[in-house]
């Protein structure tokens, strides 16, 4: 058992013609998967700009899982390549800053993958349970910092 109960804040940047659909699809066969996943919907993963990631650590995120349409089914074609190269670019520069690149993890899904996009969603919240909070966060605090 731990000392406390650390609920890691996880951004899922979700394609809306895979991932979105596949975690809708979560929720209405009701796999569970931690509520503490914040599900923002893109056009395609290649819009994703590295910024945004670090934006989302830098307002006090834990982790972030891009999910992309499968490699081949990209309705922009390349989009999901191009997101995969800027998510291992981002995790280079997280490791820089001094934190885990494991905090940013890239999934490929299909819309009929609820199960998978679940099982990925609870495999990044264990993962960063064991790093422990982001430690951007003022006073190791999991409060967000307010503007
Ligand atoms: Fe889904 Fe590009 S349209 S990742």
């Amino acid at each position: 058992m731990t000392s406390d109960h650390f609920k890691p804040e996880i951004v899922a940047f979700c394609c809306h013609y895979c991932a979105y659909a596949a975690a809708d699809l979560a929720g209405a066969m009701r796999l569970e998967y931690p509520t503490s996943i914040k599900v923002i919907e893109l056009p395609c993963t290649g819009k994703l700009d590295v910024v945004y990631v670090l934006r989302a650590f830098e307002d006090g995120a834990d982790g972030v899982l891009v999910a992309g349409c499968l490699e081949g089914d990209c309705h922009y074609l390349e989009g999901n390549l191009n997101a995969r190269r800027r998510i291992e670019y981002a995790q280079k520069l997280l490791e820089e800053i001094g934190l885990e690149g494991r905090r940013v993890q890239m999934i490929n899904l299909s819309s009929a993958m609820g199960g998978q996009f679940a099982w990925s969603a609870a495999e990044l919240t264990a993962e960063i349970e064991r790093l422990g909070p982001n430690p951007l966060r003022l006073n190791g605090s999991h409060e967000k910092v307010s503007e």
